[in-house]
């Protein structure tokens, strides 16, 4: 049972590209009221950065949460129903550690939900920047991280994280499936891959076959279809022409965010995020912004 003790722990166990821990301060203002809302949809799960704050804030009684990556999926189940087995084997992961065990652990392919959920929580935490990359084989390829004394085993996040998750639905699947399930007073929080920046990273991306154009302006769609249903939407995005377009019936707000990405230091700096809201939010302080 999540506690009030347990709830102050609530954080994801996992570190994942695109993560929203960051924002989380900028995001409160912006939740709808927390009497206005039914159960929490979240179809791009992540590292459940926003469900686990949503949940200690508002604390919604059922949720709903996907994501297409099925590894990740099975390490928020096995996180749910077996976290004691979990905990014992991250034990033993974290006794192990040394770099050739890394690589021997990258190699394996174990078969049941909570040692696969263990081999990914291990290789999240020791490898290069928490990253996840697999190669075209779908064969995790991330090197080891030179991390000093990494926390492999963090047994009361983890504690904390399975009872947020207790009546909460988790299955793998793409975001468009959301439409079939999605009710009345359902707070949804989309957070997909951003729409790039620049036509060359968009180009990139595209050909890639990862998120391009065609899957923001179906998101967009689905976006529309839910809010008529009353539905309360809540979308982050990068903030190029095409969102502002794209949403341009709905409630824009600016969020800065830090962006580490970029090799030369003078760049690096806040770069401004939108999210897209379809009703007014709990604290009207919050402002709309126009373009840059
Ligand atoms: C920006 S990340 C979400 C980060 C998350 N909000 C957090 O705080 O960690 C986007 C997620 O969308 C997932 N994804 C990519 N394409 C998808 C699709 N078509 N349908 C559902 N999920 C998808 C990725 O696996 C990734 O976990």
């Amino acid at each position: 049972m999540l506690t009030a003790e347990n709830a102050s722990f609530l954080r994801p166990f996992v570190k994942w590209a695109g993560g929203k821990s960051q924002l989380l301060l900028q995001f409160q203002c912006l939740y709808p009221e927390k009497d206005s809302v039914g159960r929490y949809l979240e179809p791009f799960l992540g590292s459940g950065a926003v469900f686990f704050h949503v949940k200690g804030l508002l604390q919604p009684a059922r949720a709903l949460l996907t994501d297409t990556n099925a590894e990740l999926i099975d390490a928020f189940l096995a996180v749910r129903d077996e976290v004691d087995h979990l905990i014992e084997l991250l034990r033993q992961h974290q006794e192990q550690h040394c770099e050739s065990y890394y690589y021997e652990v990258r190699n394996q392919n174990p078969q049941t939900c909570v040692t696969r959920a263990a081999r990914l929580i291990y290789l999240n935490k020791t490898g290069f920047n928490g990253l996840y990359r697999v190669n075209s084989r779908g064969l995790f390829n991330v090197p080891f991280g030179r991390h000093v004394k990494p926390k492999v085993l963090d047994e009361t996040r983890l504690r904390a994280a399975s009872a947020a998750l207790e009546k909460t639905d988790l299955r793998p699947g793409d975001f468009r499936a959301l439409s079939a399930g999605a009710r009345k007073r359902d707070f949804i929080y989309f957070d997909p891959p951003y729409q790039p920046l620049s036509k060359t990273a968009y180009f990139t991306s595209y050909t890639s076959g990862s998120f391009g154009e065609n899957d923001q302006r179906d998101l967009a769609a689905l976006y529309t279809k839910l809010d008529r249903r009353g539905c309360l939407l809540m979308l982050s995005n990068s903030d190029t022409p095409l969102i502002r377009e794209l949403y341009a019936g709905f409630h824009i707000h600016r969020v800065s965010a830090r962006r580490n990405i970029n090799s030369n230091s003078e760049k690096r700096g806040p770069v401004f995020e939108v999210v897209v809201l379809n009703y007014q939010p709990k604290a009207h302080h919050a402002q709309t912004v126009p373009p840059r």
